[in-house]
């Protein structure tokens, strides 16, 4: 099992929309498909965020994880959370958790940034996954300073998508 990010970040740097929407949303050709989400996530056994990342989910019209095992870091539970869904406020014990369930396949860390360096400084980040979008989006959320920079990352990756974006992946430590 491999613990990956797939962020994507725009040309500008930002993981977010100046609103708080991912970043990716800010594109009008935006699909899992063409974003290489369903091909990426049928490598994995589960994903994992933060409550933060999580909670659009349950206002979603469809659930966007299908039969992926779905685990939350987050103090609480928020009000609609589908019984199957693990939520628990400790990195470690969430991790444990990750690991019991799985099955042999990878875990699509979903971000957003203070999740990620929750399980990074765990030592538990295998692959830093990103998807460069083709636009600029002027402001948002960046990776850092909540990823810290000091972060050993080497090549390992790159292709691009359909359409424009940039799917590049690095080892983490
Ligand atoms: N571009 C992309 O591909 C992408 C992907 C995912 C998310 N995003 C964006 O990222 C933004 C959210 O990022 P975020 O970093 O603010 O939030 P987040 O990581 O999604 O969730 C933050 C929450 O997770 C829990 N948490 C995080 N670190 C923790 C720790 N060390 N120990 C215990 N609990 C911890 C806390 O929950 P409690 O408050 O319940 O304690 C915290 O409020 C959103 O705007 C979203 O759109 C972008």
């Amino acid at each position: 099992m491999k613990i990956r990010t797939r962020m994507c970040t725009s040309l500008d740097g930002y993981v977010t929309t100046p609103d708080g929407w991912p970043a990716q949303l800010a594109d009008p050709a935006f699909s899992p498909e063409t974003y290489g989400f369903v091909e990426f996530q049928q490598t994995c056994d589960a994903v994992l965020m933060g409550r933060t990342t999580f909670e659009p989910a349950l206002g979603a019209p469809q659930w966007p994880w299908g039969e992926l095992d779905v685990f939350v870091l987050g103090s609480s539970r928020p009000a609609g959370t589908p019984d199957h869904v693990v939520v628990d406020s400790d990195p470690a014990r969430l991790l444990e958790r990750v690991r019991e369930a799985n099955r042999g396949g990878d875990v699509h860390l979903v971000g957003g940034p203070s999740t990620i360096e929750a399980f990074r400084a765990l030592g538990a980040l295998d692959r830093l996954g990103l998807v460069v979008v083709p636009f600029f989006v002027g402001s948002g959320m960046q990776l850092t300073p909540t990823v810290a920079t000091d972060t050993a990352l080497t090549f390992e990756s790159a292709r691009p998508l359909p359409g424009g974006p940039l799917e590049v992946t690095y080892v983490c430590g």
